[in-house]
């Protein structure tokens, strides 16, 4: 059984910790200063503690602090060469990690949705091991990228849901304003966009393949594409996602490799 350490129990370090549990095959140990995120995560780890000496006994450690706490806690930790150190500091760069661990190090951009098995997350192709492969597996999908688009992912995958929750809360409206309970409004269109993703994912035709299968001509669906193809809506999120990503690229200066 891999053992993993997860070190920060928050948002992400608590989805990391849901996810892996669900997936039934790891040991995890739960490492936070905080009392009540251990309390918060602890019927999801095998054990948890407020000591980072524990990581010493794991196969591969898990980072996931604030990035401007990464530092510090990487210099209380002694690592070796045979274990494996994830970081999900966002703007961190991997050489400043591998500088200050002698464990090897690969850096991923994940997202909230580990806790569901649904994460997207992009990862370091350097120092990806097929450990690491299978718990982002077991998490949900994940390419291999450049550190170099690092940026542009913590903008699409890592401040993603954020947008995709606009996006869903702008079609629950259009089901309220249409007379749907919101509660009802909120299922379908969550609902919705999780069996558009799906399919995205699972089908071998094109975006545009797929809105032609939906659209039969003089229907419903063509209406309201119309709409669409003749609004800036598109503009609009690649916009947010540009924006985004400029800021981790700002955010990622303060970490420049040593
Ligand atoms: N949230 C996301 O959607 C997301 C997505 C992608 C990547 N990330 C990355 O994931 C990392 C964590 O983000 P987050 O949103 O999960 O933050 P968070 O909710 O603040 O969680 C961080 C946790 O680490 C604890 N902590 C602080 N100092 C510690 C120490 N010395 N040893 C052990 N634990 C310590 C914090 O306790 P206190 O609260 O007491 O300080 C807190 O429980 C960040 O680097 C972020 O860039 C987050």
């Amino acid at each position: 059984m891999t053992r993993v350490s997860v070190i920060g129990c928050g948002n992400m370090g608590g989805a990391f910790l849901k996810g892996l549990a669900r997936d039934g095959s790891y040991h995890l140990t739960a490492i936070d200063l905080d009392p009540e995120a251990l309390a918060a995560i602890e019927e999801h780890a095998s054990e948890t503690t407020d000591d980072v000496a524990a990581a010493r006994d794991a196969d591969v450690v898990v980072l996931a602090v604030k990035p401007d706490i990464a530092e510090a806690v990487l210099e209380g930790l002694d690592l070796t060469a045979h274990q494996t150190l994830v970081t999900l500091a966002a703007g961190v760069s991997r050489g400043f990690v591998a500088a200050r661990t002698d464990a090897s190090v690969v850096r991923i951009m994940p997202n909230l949705a580990a806790e569901t098995g649904n994460m997207a997350a992009a990862a370091t192709a350097e120092g990806l091991t097929d450990e690491v492969r299978g718990i982002l597996d077991a998490l949900g999908e994940f390419v291999e990228i450049d550190e170099g688009l690092m940026d542009v992912s913590t903008a699409l995958n890592g401040s993603g849901p954020a947008f995709g929750f606009y996006l869903i809360d702008a079609m629950k409206r259009a089901g309220v304003e249409g007379g749907l309970d919101p509660d009802q409004a909120e299922t379908l269109a969550a609902q919705t966009f999780k069996g558009a993703a799906e399919t995205v994912l699972r089908d071998e035709r094109s975006v545009d393949e797929l809105i032609d299968a939906v659209c039969s001509p003089n229907g419903t669906t063509i209406e309201g594409m119309e709409v669409l193809w003749d609004s800036d809506a598109d503009e609009a999120v690649i916009d947010a996602v540009a924006a985004a990503e400029r800021r981790s690229g700002e955010i990622a200066e303060a970490f420049e490799n040593e």
